[in-house]
Protein backbone atom coordinates (compact mmCIF):
# COMPACT_ATOMS: atom_id res chain seq x y z
CA UNK A 1 0.00 0.00 0.00
CA UNK A 2 1.41 3.25 -1.52
CA UNK A 3 -0.34 7.30 -0.28
CA UNK A 4 -0.59 9.06 -3.67
CA UNK A 5 -0.48 12.64 -3.99
CA UNK A 6 -2.62 12.94 -6.96
CA UNK A 7 -3.09 16.48 -8.27
CA UNK A 8 -6.08 17.76 -10.96
CA UNK A 9 -7.64 14.32 -9.38
CA UNK A 10 -10.80 16.23 -9.40
CA UNK A 11 -10.21 16.93 -13.57
CA UNK A 12 -11.06 14.76 -16.35
CA UNK A 13 -7.76 12.31 -16.34
CA UNK A 14 -6.99 12.56 -13.22
CA UNK A 15 -10.74 11.53 -11.75
CA UNK A 16 -10.60 8.80 -14.05
CA UNK A 17 -6.75 7.55 -12.63
CA UNK A 18 -7.91 7.83 -9.30
CA UNK A 19 -11.01 4.96 -10.21
CA UNK A 20 -8.66 3.36 -11.59
CA UNK A 21 -6.09 3.13 -8.35
CA UNK A 22 -9.10 2.31 -6.47
CA UNK A 23 -9.98 -0.74 -8.74
CA UNK A 24 -6.67 -1.97 -9.51
CA UNK A 25 -4.49 -1.19 -6.96
CA UNK A 26 -4.55 -1.04 -2.77
CA UNK A 27 -3.20 2.61 -2.87
CA UNK A 28 -5.23 5.28 -0.57
CA UNK A 29 -5.05 8.69 -2.64
CA UNK A 30 -5.21 12.07 -1.51
CA UNK A 31 -6.50 14.78 -4.51
CA UNK A 32 -5.44 18.01 -4.50
CA UNK A 33 -7.03 20.11 -6.87
CA UNK A 34 -8.13 23.57 -7.19
CA UNK A 35 -11.49 23.06 -8.73
CA UNK A 36 -11.17 25.38 -11.26
CA UNK A 37 -14.06 25.53 -13.54
CA UNK A 38 -12.33 22.08 -15.08
CA UNK A 39 -12.71 20.39 -11.63
CA UNK A 40 -15.52 18.56 -10.46
CA UNK A 41 -16.40 17.20 -6.42
CA UNK A 42 -18.98 15.01 -8.62
CA UNK A 43 -16.23 13.75 -10.77
CA UNK A 44 -15.10 11.49 -7.47
CA UNK A 45 -18.59 10.51 -6.04
CA UNK A 46 -18.92 7.20 -5.08
CA UNK A 47 -15.04 6.72 -4.26
CA UNK A 48 -14.82 4.54 -0.85
CA UNK A 49 -13.73 7.49 1.88
CA UNK A 50 -11.16 5.39 3.42
CA UNK A 51 -9.14 5.32 0.22
CA UNK A 52 -9.50 8.83 -1.33
CA UNK A 53 -9.79 12.08 -0.20
CA UNK A 54 -10.05 15.82 -1.28
CA UNK A 55 -8.18 18.60 -0.40
CA UNK A 56 -9.32 21.94 -1.87
CA UNK A 57 -6.24 23.78 -3.05
CA UNK A 58 -3.50 25.74 -5.18
CA UNK A 59 -0.11 23.52 -6.60
CA UNK A 60 1.34 27.12 -6.11
CA UNK A 61 0.60 27.01 -2.57
CA UNK A 62 3.87 26.04 -1.59
CA UNK A 63 2.69 25.69 2.81
CA UNK A 64 -0.22 23.50 1.57
CA UNK A 65 2.18 21.34 -1.23
CA UNK A 66 5.24 20.99 1.24
CA UNK A 67 2.85 19.39 3.83
CA UNK A 68 0.90 16.88 1.34
CA UNK A 69 4.03 15.69 -0.33
CA UNK A 70 5.47 15.29 3.18
CA UNK A 71 3.38 12.61 3.87
CA UNK A 72 3.01 10.62 0.20
CA UNK A 73 5.14 8.28 -1.31
CA UNK A 74 4.24 9.07 -4.50
CA UNK A 75 3.07 12.68 -6.21
CA UNK A 76 1.32 12.13 -9.81
CA UNK A 77 0.83 15.70 -11.21
CA UNK A 78 -2.07 16.04 -13.54
CA UNK A 79 -3.24 19.72 -12.59
CA UNK A 80 -3.11 21.59 -15.29
CA UNK A 81 -4.89 24.43 -17.25
CA UNK A 82 -5.47 22.21 -20.39
CA UNK A 83 -7.31 23.80 -22.98
CA UNK A 84 -5.79 25.48 -25.99
CA UNK A 85 -8.58 27.61 -26.85
CA UNK A 86 -8.92 28.81 -23.19
CA UNK A 87 -5.12 29.81 -23.18
CA UNK A 88 -5.55 31.83 -26.90
CA UNK A 89 -7.98 34.16 -24.98
CA UNK A 90 -5.98 34.21 -21.40
CA UNK A 91 -2.50 32.78 -21.64
CA UNK A 92 -1.62 33.56 -17.79
CA UNK A 93 -3.77 30.80 -15.83
CA UNK A 94 -1.29 28.77 -17.97
CA UNK A 95 1.95 29.97 -16.83
CA UNK A 96 0.43 30.21 -13.15
CA UNK A 97 -0.49 26.71 -12.59
CA UNK A 98 1.41 24.80 -15.34
CA UNK A 99 4.96 26.22 -14.82
CA UNK A 100 4.81 27.93 -11.07
CA UNK A 101 2.69 25.15 -10.02
CA UNK A 102 5.48 22.56 -11.67
CA UNK A 103 7.85 23.99 -10.02
CA UNK A 104 6.31 24.31 -6.70
CA UNK A 105 5.76 20.51 -6.50
CA UNK A 106 9.53 19.98 -7.78
CA UNK A 107 11.00 21.84 -5.31
CA UNK A 108 8.72 19.84 -2.18
CA UNK A 109 9.60 16.22 -3.96
CA UNK A 110 13.29 17.49 -4.01
CA UNK A 111 12.83 18.05 -0.21
CA UNK A 112 11.68 15.30 1.02
CA UNK A 113 12.89 12.60 -1.43
CA UNK A 114 9.78 12.14 -2.80
CA UNK A 115 9.26 9.61 -6.44
CA UNK A 116 7.57 11.91 -8.51
CA UNK A 117 5.75 11.24 -12.20
CA UNK A 118 4.74 14.39 -14.74
CA UNK A 119 2.15 14.07 -16.93
CA UNK A 120 2.37 15.85 -20.56
CA UNK A 121 1.08 15.69 -23.69
CA UNK A 122 2.33 15.14 -27.15
CA UNK A 123 1.68 18.92 -28.09
CA UNK A 124 5.13 19.54 -26.88
CA UNK A 125 6.42 18.39 -29.87
CA UNK A 126 4.13 20.83 -32.23
CA UNK A 127 2.76 19.26 -35.16
CA UNK A 128 3.24 16.55 -38.18
CA UNK A 129 2.54 17.34 -41.85
CA UNK A 130 -0.81 14.94 -42.89
CA UNK A 131 1.48 12.97 -45.28
CA UNK A 132 4.71 12.41 -42.81
CA UNK A 133 5.48 9.44 -42.55
CA UNK A 134 7.41 9.81 -38.97
CA UNK A 135 5.51 10.21 -35.68
CA UNK A 136 6.45 11.64 -32.36
CA UNK A 137 9.15 9.22 -30.83
CA UNK A 138 11.01 10.24 -26.90
CA UNK A 139 13.84 11.58 -29.30
CA UNK A 140 11.57 14.44 -31.35
CA UNK A 141 12.64 18.40 -30.86
CA UNK A 142 10.27 20.07 -28.67
CA UNK A 143 8.25 23.05 -30.83
CA UNK A 144 5.07 23.78 -28.69
CA UNK A 145 2.67 26.16 -30.43
CA UNK A 146 0.33 27.63 -28.50
CA UNK A 147 0.67 29.19 -25.01
CA UNK A 148 -1.16 25.66 -23.61
CA UNK A 149 1.33 23.63 -25.18
CA UNK A 150 4.60 25.85 -24.80
CA UNK A 151 4.11 26.24 -20.37
CA UNK A 152 3.38 21.95 -20.35
CA UNK A 153 6.88 22.39 -22.37
CA UNK A 154 8.32 24.67 -19.94
CA UNK A 155 7.00 22.17 -17.39
CA UNK A 156 8.69 18.65 -18.92
CA UNK A 157 12.30 20.89 -19.09
CA UNK A 158 11.99 21.83 -15.03
CA UNK A 159 11.54 18.43 -14.06
CA UNK A 160 13.81 17.33 -16.89
CA UNK A 161 16.49 19.59 -15.42
CA UNK A 162 15.66 18.52 -11.39
CA UNK A 163 16.38 15.34 -12.14
CA UNK A 164 19.95 15.85 -13.29
CA UNK A 165 20.88 18.41 -11.32
CA UNK A 166 19.21 17.54 -8.15
CA UNK A 167 18.71 13.48 -8.49
CA UNK A 168 14.61 14.24 -8.15
CA UNK A 169 13.07 10.70 -8.53
CA UNK A 170 11.24 11.50 -11.34
CA UNK A 171 9.62 9.52 -14.54
CA UNK A 172 7.66 11.91 -17.41
CA UNK A 173 4.91 10.49 -19.92
CA UNK A 174 3.61 12.73 -23.05
CA UNK A 175 0.52 11.35 -24.10
CA UNK A 176 -2.03 12.19 -27.06
CA UNK A 177 -5.66 12.98 -27.11
CA UNK A 178 -7.91 11.10 -24.01
CA UNK A 179 -11.12 10.74 -24.65
CA UNK A 180 -14.28 8.83 -22.10
CA UNK A 181 -16.30 9.94 -19.39
CA UNK A 182 -15.90 12.76 -16.66
CA UNK A 183 -14.32 15.06 -19.95
CA UNK A 184 -15.72 18.71 -20.15
CA UNK A 185 -17.82 19.85 -21.96
CA UNK A 186 -15.21 22.51 -23.77
CA UNK A 187 -13.53 19.60 -25.30
CA UNK A 188 -13.96 17.69 -29.12
CA UNK A 189 -15.95 15.16 -28.44
CA UNK A 190 -18.19 15.63 -25.00
CA UNK A 191 -18.70 18.85 -27.17
CA UNK A 192 -20.07 17.51 -30.06
CA UNK A 193 -21.97 15.00 -28.52
CA UNK A 194 -23.77 17.61 -25.71
CA UNK A 195 -24.57 19.47 -28.96
CA UNK A 196 -26.41 16.22 -30.42
CA UNK A 197 -28.19 16.33 -27.21
CA UNK A 198 -29.22 19.67 -27.15
CA UNK A 199 -30.17 19.46 -30.84
CA UNK A 200 -27.15 21.69 -32.11
CA UNK A 201 -25.43 20.52 -35.09
CA UNK A 202 -21.61 19.99 -34.24
CA UNK A 203 -18.68 22.19 -35.29
CA UNK A 204 -16.13 21.42 -36.83
CA UNK A 205 -13.07 23.91 -37.04
CA UNK A 206 -12.30 25.19 -39.82
CA UNK A 207 -12.07 22.17 -42.92
CA UNK A 208 -11.80 19.59 -40.28
CA UNK A 209 -8.73 17.92 -41.57
CA UNK A 210 -6.62 17.79 -38.32
CA UNK A 211 -5.57 15.15 -36.77
CA UNK A 212 -5.55 13.50 -33.52
CA UNK A 213 -4.47 10.67 -32.15
CA UNK A 214 -7.06 9.04 -29.95
CA UNK A 215 -6.55 7.21 -27.02
CA UNK A 216 -9.11 5.82 -24.08
CA UNK A 217 -8.53 7.40 -21.16
CA UNK A 218 -8.31 4.24 -18.97
CA UNK A 219 -5.20 3.15 -21.22
CA UNK A 220 -3.40 6.80 -20.68
CA UNK A 221 -4.33 5.73 -16.82
CA UNK A 222 -2.76 1.86 -17.24
CA UNK A 223 0.00 3.58 -18.84
CA UNK A 224 1.01 5.68 -15.97
CA UNK A 225 0.74 3.15 -13.76
CA UNK A 226 2.97 0.92 -15.28
CA UNK A 227 5.56 3.76 -15.50
CA UNK A 228 5.56 4.54 -12.34
CA UNK A 229 6.22 1.07 -11.37
CA UNK A 230 8.84 0.32 -14.26
CA UNK A 231 10.25 3.23 -15.44
CA UNK A 232 13.24 4.01 -15.05
CA UNK A 233 13.65 7.38 -13.38
CA UNK A 234 14.56 10.37 -15.57
CA UNK A 235 12.98 8.32 -18.87
CA UNK A 236 10.05 10.25 -20.58
CA UNK A 237 7.69 7.74 -22.14
CA UNK A 238 5.28 8.41 -24.75
CA UNK A 239 2.10 7.20 -24.69
CA UNK A 240 -0.41 6.93 -27.50
CA UNK A 241 -2.54 3.76 -29.24
CA UNK A 242 -2.25 4.14 -33.05
CA UNK A 243 -5.66 5.72 -33.00
CA UNK A 244 -5.27 8.86 -36.02
CA UNK A 245 -8.42 9.74 -37.06
CA UNK A 246 -8.87 13.15 -38.43
CA UNK A 247 -11.64 15.58 -36.80
CA UNK A 248 -14.46 15.02 -39.69
CA UNK A 249 -14.44 11.57 -39.47
CA UNK A 250 -15.11 11.66 -35.48
CA UNK A 251 -17.66 13.79 -36.01
CA UNK A 252 -19.29 11.71 -38.46
CA UNK A 253 -19.20 8.82 -36.43
CA UNK A 254 -20.22 10.46 -33.34
CA UNK A 255 -23.33 11.42 -35.84
CA UNK A 256 -24.14 8.15 -37.18
CA UNK A 257 -23.18 6.83 -33.61
CA UNK A 258 -26.14 9.10 -32.12
CA UNK A 259 -28.57 8.41 -35.22
CA UNK A 260 -27.79 11.51 -37.53
CA UNK A 261 -26.91 12.02 -41.27
CA UNK A 262 -23.63 11.97 -41.29
CA UNK A 263 -23.27 14.86 -42.55
CA UNK A 264 -25.39 17.02 -40.30
CA UNK A 265 -22.45 19.31 -38.93
CA UNK A 266 -21.26 22.60 -39.71
CA UNK A 267 -17.96 24.50 -40.41
CA UNK A 268 -16.98 27.30 -37.59
CA UNK A 269 -14.35 29.45 -37.84
CA UNK A 270 -10.74 27.71 -36.88
CA UNK A 271 -8.48 28.08 -34.28
CA UNK A 272 -5.53 30.50 -34.68
CA UNK A 273 -1.88 28.33 -34.81
CA UNK A 274 -4.13 25.13 -35.19
CA UNK A 275 -1.66 22.37 -34.90
CA UNK A 276 -2.13 20.21 -38.02
CA UNK A 277 -1.60 16.58 -37.06
CA UNK A 278 -0.26 14.39 -33.97
CA UNK A 279 1.04 11.06 -34.47
CA UNK A 280 2.60 9.14 -31.46
CA UNK A 281 4.84 5.82 -31.91
CA UNK A 282 4.86 4.62 -28.61
CA UNK A 283 7.30 1.58 -29.08
CA UNK A 284 9.34 2.36 -25.73
CA UNK A 285 6.81 1.89 -23.87
CA UNK A 286 5.75 -1.49 -25.63
CA UNK A 287 8.60 -3.51 -25.51
CA UNK A 288 10.31 -1.84 -22.12
CA UNK A 289 7.36 -1.83 -20.13
CA UNK A 290 5.48 -4.38 -21.66
CA UNK A 291 2.00 -2.20 -21.72
CA UNK A 292 -0.89 -2.64 -24.43
CA UNK A 293 -3.62 -0.42 -24.94
CA UNK A 294 -7.63 -2.62 -23.98
CA UNK A 295 -9.69 0.12 -26.29
CA UNK A 296 -8.53 -1.13 -29.40
CA UNK A 297 -12.11 -0.34 -31.31
CA UNK A 298 -12.32 3.94 -31.29
CA UNK A 299 -16.37 2.59 -32.60
CA UNK A 300 -16.74 0.79 -29.28
CA UNK A 301 -15.25 3.12 -26.84
CA UNK A 302 -16.99 6.04 -28.33
CA UNK A 303 -20.25 4.30 -28.53
CA UNK A 304 -19.62 3.53 -24.86
CA UNK A 305 -18.78 7.53 -24.19
CA UNK A 306 -21.90 8.57 -25.86
CA UNK A 307 -23.96 6.38 -23.77
CA UNK A 308 -22.09 7.92 -20.47
CA UNK A 309 -23.12 11.48 -21.55
CA UNK A 310 -26.65 10.39 -22.30
CA UNK A 311 -26.67 8.92 -18.83
CA UNK A 312 -24.96 11.33 -16.93
CA UNK A 313 -26.48 14.76 -17.80
CA UNK A 314 -26.96 15.60 -14.01
CA UNK A 315 -22.98 16.05 -14.01
CA UNK A 316 -22.15 17.86 -17.29
CA UNK A 317 -25.34 19.84 -17.54
CA UNK A 318 -24.44 23.02 -15.26
CA UNK A 319 -21.45 23.74 -17.63
CA UNK A 320 -22.92 23.78 -20.58
CA UNK A 321 -24.49 26.80 -21.17
CA UNK A 322 -21.57 28.71 -19.94
CA UNK A 323 -19.19 26.86 -22.21
CA UNK A 324 -21.15 27.48 -25.81
CA UNK A 325 -21.70 31.09 -24.51
CA UNK A 326 -17.54 31.17 -24.32
CA UNK A 327 -17.37 29.87 -27.87
CA UNK A 328 -20.02 32.07 -29.38
CA UNK A 329 -17.76 35.23 -28.71
CA UNK A 330 -14.98 33.39 -30.84
CA UNK A 331 -17.75 32.65 -33.84
CA UNK A 332 -16.42 28.62 -32.63
P1 LIG B 1 -8.76 19.02 -16.98
O1 LIG B 1 -8.77 20.46 -17.41
O2 LIG B 1 -9.97 18.20 -17.21
O3 LIG B 1 -8.42 18.93 -15.42
C1 LIG B 1 -7.46 19.72 -14.81
C2 LIG B 1 -7.65 19.64 -13.30
O4 LIG B 1 -6.62 20.40 -12.67
C3 LIG B 1 -8.99 20.23 -12.82
O5 LIG B 1 -9.57 19.37 -11.86
C4 LIG B 1 -8.59 21.55 -12.19
O6 LIG B 1 -9.48 21.98 -11.15
C5 LIG B 1 -7.20 21.23 -11.67
N1 LIG B 1 -6.36 22.42 -11.53
C6 LIG B 1 -6.17 23.42 -12.44
N2 LIG B 1 -5.35 24.36 -11.94
C7 LIG B 1 -5.00 23.94 -10.68
C8 LIG B 1 -4.17 24.47 -9.67
N3 LIG B 1 -3.52 25.64 -9.83
N4 LIG B 1 -4.02 23.77 -8.52
C9 LIG B 1 -4.68 22.59 -8.33
N5 LIG B 1 -5.50 22.06 -9.26
C10 LIG B 1 -5.65 22.72 -10.41
O7 LIG B 1 -7.48 18.39 -17.68
P2 LIG B 1 -7.24 16.92 -18.25
O8 LIG B 1 -7.68 16.87 -19.66
O9 LIG B 1 -7.72 15.93 -17.27
O10 LIG B 1 -5.63 16.90 -18.29
C11 LIG B 1 -4.90 16.46 -17.14
C12 LIG B 1 -3.43 16.46 -17.47
O11 LIG B 1 -3.18 15.61 -18.58
C13 LIG B 1 -2.88 17.82 -17.86
O12 LIG B 1 -1.59 17.95 -17.31
C14 LIG B 1 -2.81 17.77 -19.39
O13 LIG B 1 -1.80 18.61 -19.87
C15 LIG B 1 -2.48 16.31 -19.60
N6 LIG B 1 -2.90 15.72 -20.87
C16 LIG B 1 -4.20 15.81 -21.28
C17 LIG B 1 -4.60 15.16 -22.44
C18 LIG B 1 -6.03 15.18 -22.92
O14 LIG B 1 -6.32 14.68 -23.99
N7 LIG B 1 -6.97 15.74 -22.17
C19 LIG B 1 -3.64 14.46 -23.20
C20 LIG B 1 -2.31 14.41 -22.76
C21 LIG B 1 -1.97 15.02 -21.58
O1 LIG C 1 -2.84 15.98 -27.73
C1 LIG C 1 -3.10 16.07 -26.37
C2 LIG C 1 -3.94 17.28 -26.07
O2 LIG C 1 -5.26 16.97 -26.52
C3 LIG C 1 -3.95 17.66 -24.60
O3 LIG C 1 -2.66 18.09 -24.24
C4 LIG C 1 -4.95 18.80 -24.32
O4 LIG C 1 -5.02 19.04 -22.92
C5 LIG C 1 -6.31 18.36 -24.83
O5 LIG C 1 -7.24 19.42 -24.66
C6 LIG C 1 -6.22 17.98 -26.30
O6 LIG C 1 -5.89 19.14 -27.12
P1 LIG C 1 -6.63 19.43 -28.51
O7 LIG C 1 -6.52 20.88 -28.77
O8 LIG C 1 -6.18 18.47 -29.55
O9 LIG C 1 -8.14 18.99 -28.07
P2 LIG C 1 -9.58 19.65 -28.34
O10 LIG C 1 -10.57 18.70 -27.76
O11 LIG C 1 -9.66 21.07 -27.94
O12 LIG C 1 -9.70 19.59 -29.93
C7 LIG C 1 -9.47 18.40 -30.67
C8 LIG C 1 -9.52 18.75 -32.14
O13 LIG C 1 -10.87 19.13 -32.50
C9 LIG C 1 -8.68 19.96 -32.51
O14 LIG C 1 -8.14 19.75 -33.81
C10 LIG C 1 -9.65 21.12 -32.55
C11 LIG C 1 -10.93 20.47 -33.02
N1 LIG C 1 -12.22 21.04 -32.54
C12 LIG C 1 -12.36 21.28 -31.20
C13 LIG C 1 -13.54 21.74 -30.71
C14 LIG C 1 -13.74 22.05 -29.23
C15 LIG C 1 -13.26 21.18 -33.43
O15 LIG C 1 -13.14 20.95 -34.65
N2 LIG C 1 -14.46 21.64 -32.93
C16 LIG C 1 -14.66 21.92 -31.61
O16 LIG C 1 -15.78 22.32 -31.23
Amino acid sequence: MAVYVVTGGAGFIGSNFVRWVVSNTDHRVVVLDKLTYAGHKASLAGLPENRVSLVVGDVCDAELVDKLVADADVVVHFAAESHNDNSLNDPWPFVSTNLIGTYTLLEAVRRHGKRYHHISTDEVYGDLELDDPERFSESTPYNPSSPYSSTKAGSDLLVRAWVRSFGVQATLSNCSNNYGPYQHVEKFIPRQITNLIDGIRPKLYGAGLNVRDWIHVDDHNAAVETIITKGAIGETYLIGADGEQNNKSVVELILTLMGHQADDYEHVNDRPGHDLRYAIDASKLREELGWTPQYTSFRDGLAATIDWYRANEDWWRPMKAATEAKYAKTGQ
